[in-house]
């Protein structure tokens, strides 16, 4: 199969920061950069600030993709990057592998308005507006007729969770309810990128949890491409897809959350991550995969054997309407009913071992997955299946 080309390529991306009276050289800053000279070193001998240096990296489309570093390691200055909000000093930025660096002014508005949307940790919204304002404020400037802004303000201040606050004062709502205001704010668009910079960062513990899940639902619901920033290591291992770690405007790392706590990519990133126990901040979800065999209540016992012969597996997950887990059939249970000893309903063992929560700790399943004769099914709240997670894969996530 092709593989999908990603939604954004950052390649060799540079941004200088230089005094307003600079008469230096610049060309001195890329040489020394090119030459692996810290950003320290540049500003001493140059009077450049090299706020993100030589930076390359991929995001897919659909992907969480987490962007993470100390303060000063340039996460703020790469992400306004990505919408030009800054211009890059050198490199390129493509999306859906059109360079915006080349873009007009008039083209980035465009762009900014219906393909990529920005969260900010404070503020960025409308004060004297309601809530209900706010969200279709961007609708408003797009000229969307009265009547449908309002029904698709509506529809999206349910989807983050703000139903019932439509007319509220933004002057009362409390620091988690405007992020929610500014997450639907940046949805109505209906953009393709969302951009989040440190959007969670100033919450308190319980509302910054409440927040993750509902991004992450969100996510899975409209299939976003989101770019995520915080500094917080655990928000982005529970978070991300992929993680890129930041380093004094380097990428010194990009990789999943699992790979980066198997082979950080040096003592850097490994302290970076050290503190972290991994079967805390994993969850099911990260280390979840894809069922090697699935047959439809509907198909029969038939289809359940040959599926398993062309998986090469003993069992197959047996799923109902809209992907309903209904339970698991196993080799003799399959070849019982084609010798018409049972029906196909009574072999499904139902009483597989279960999560109804993706975003559980994996901490949380270990003693499940030790005393599990299968590996564990995850559905998610509608009882939809989504995934398996297999009694090494938890076993593993202890390794740090
Ligand atoms: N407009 C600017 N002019 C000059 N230097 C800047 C400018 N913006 C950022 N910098 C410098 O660039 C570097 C990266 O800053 P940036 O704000 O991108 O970091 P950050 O990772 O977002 O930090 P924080 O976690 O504190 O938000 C810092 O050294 C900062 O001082
Ligand atoms: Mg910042």
């Amino acid at each position: 199969m092709r593989q999908e080309p990603p939604i954004l390529e950052v390649k060799h991306l540079y941004k200088l920061f230089a005094p307003h009276d600079f008469r230096g050289d610049r060309k001195m800053a890329y040489k020394l950069l090119e030459l692996g000279a810290t950003r320290k070193d540049v500003l001493e001998t140059t009077g450049i600030t090299a706020a993100v240096s030589d930076v390359s990296f991929e995001v897919k489309r659909g992907e969480l993709f987490v962007l993470i570093g100390l303060s000063g390691s340039g996460k703020s200055t790469l992400v306004r990057c990505l919408n030009m909000l800054h211009r890059p000093s050198r490199g390129e930025v493509l999306m859906d592998g059109e360079d915006i660096t080349q873009y007009s002014e008039a083209q980035l508005r465009e762009l900014r308005r219906t393909k990529v949307s920005m969260v900010f940790q404070h503020g960025g919204l409308l004060s004297h507006r309601d809530v209900l304002g706010n969200v279709a404020y961007g609708l408003e400037i797009r000229q969307v007729p009265k009547e449908e802004r309002q029904a698709r303000a509506l529809e999206i201040l349910r989807m983050v969770g703000l139903e019932g606050y439509e007319h509220e004062a933004l002057g009362s709502l409390s620091g988690g309810m405007k992020q929610r205001v500014g997450i639907a704010r940046a949805l109505a668009n209906d953009p393709e990128i969302l951009l989040m910079d440190e959007a969670f960062s100033a919450l308190d513990p319980l509302v910054k949890n409440d927040l993750q899940f509902e991004l992450l639902r969100i996510r899975e619901q409209t299939g976003k491409t989101i770019v995520f920033i915080t500094h917080d290591i655990n928000e982005a291992f529970k978070l991300g897809d992929r993680v890129g770690i930041l380093r004094d405007g380097r990428m010194v790392q990009v990789d999943t959350p699992e790979r980066m706590l198997e082979q950080p990519a040096d003592e850097y990133v490994r302290r970076f991550i050290h503190n972290v126990n991994a079967s805390k901040v994993l969850s099911v979800r990260n280390v979840m995969t894809v069922p090697g065999c699935i047959v439809k209540q509907s198909d029969g016992a038939h289809v359940a054997l040959t599926n398993m012969r062309t998986s090469g597996v003993s069992s197959a997950y047996v799923v109902g309407e809209a992907m309903h887990l209904r339970g698991i059939i196993t080799l003799e249970g399959a070849l019982g009913v084609r010798e018409g000893r049972l029906t196909f309903e009574e072999a499904i063992i139902k009483d597989v071992p279960l999560v109804d929560n993706p975003d559980l700790p994996i901490a949380d399943i270990v003693p499940l997955a030790a005393k599990a004769a299968f590996p564990i099914a995850v559905v998610d709240e509608d009882h939809v299946f989504r995934g398996i997670v297999t009694k090494a894969s938890v076993l593993s996530s202890f390794v740090a």
